[in-house]
């Protein structure tokens, strides 16, 4: 059965399509069958399908489902779930009812977070949402925030050295949450992508490309250590 993981932050344009399609990549390179739900009704994450599809470049191991309600949501993945190896939902960027769904049929629940203050607000958002369904239901959904579009300048800004404290607080509050210490760097490449290129993975090993591509393969490794029950307890 798939695992599922979504990534969610009310705070639109916050990184999630971008963060969900790396990752996708990395692990359909290695052999795994990934579906992508694009649960956010703008579509950005179906549009960039399209235009793969447009320009011949669909990527191996990858399919894309479109449910944008609960009931769809729902049924999407028990439809699904026995078909591929991970499932990884893009929520949209709004305070909406499917949110609370998403997370409640996730494993693994990814906030990015660009060094803004309305960014960090909307990961603590999900780290509470994430928390009340495990308190209230039982689960053991795993929370990771990701801080995304990373410059060695911004490193300096007080949003940035925010993050880290404003996650050991929630920690500290009793939120089931932690911050992964991959960053994914601001790439003109992420965004290039979005314009139908396929995947990074699929991308000419440049020299921009292969930076990117260690950058997200450092940082799926990481996602699946901290989603396992000992690496749950490490730093915030
Ligand atoms: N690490 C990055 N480097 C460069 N550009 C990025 C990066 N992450 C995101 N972006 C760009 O920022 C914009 C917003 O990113 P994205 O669409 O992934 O956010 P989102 O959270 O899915 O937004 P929405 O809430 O609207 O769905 C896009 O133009 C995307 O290309
Ligand atoms: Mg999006």
């Amino acid at each position: 059965m798939a695992k599922i993981y979504s990534a969610i932050s009310s705070k639109g344009g916050a990184g999630k399509t971008t963060l969900v399609t790396l990752i996708a990549g990395e692990y359909a390179l290695r052999g795994k069958r990934v579906l992508l739900v694009d649960a956010d009704g703008r579509l950005n994450l179906s549009g960039w399908w399209k235009l793969c599809h447009n320009k011949g470049n669909v990527p191996e191991n990858i399919s894309v489902a479109i449910a944008a309600t609960r009931r769809a949501i729902e049924s999407e993945i028990a439809r699904l779930q026995h078909a591929f190896d991970l499932i990884i939902i893009d929520a949209p960027g709004v305070d909406s009812t499917v949110q609370e769904t998403i997370i409640r049929s996730s494993d693994v629940v990814l906030s990015p977070i660009q060094p803004g203050i309305k960014e960090i607000e909307a990961a603590g958002q999900a780290a509470a949402s994430v928390s009340d369904i495990n308190d209230k239901s039982g689960s053991s959904i795993v929370h990771l925030n990701i801080r995304t579009r990373i410059t060695v300048p911004g490193r300096n800004l007080e949003a940035y050295r925010y993050v880290r404290p404003f996650v050991a607080d929630l920690r500290q509050a009793g939120y089931q949450t932690a911050l992964l210490d991959t960053e994914l760097f601001e790439r003109n490449i992420y965004r290039e992508i979005q314009n139908g290129l396929g995947t990074l993975q699929m991308q000419d090993l440049s020299d921009p490309v292969r930076k990117a591509r260690l950058e997200v393969q450092a940082l799926v490794e990481e996602i699946e250590i901290r989603s396992t029950a000992d690496g749950r307890g490490a730093a915030a």
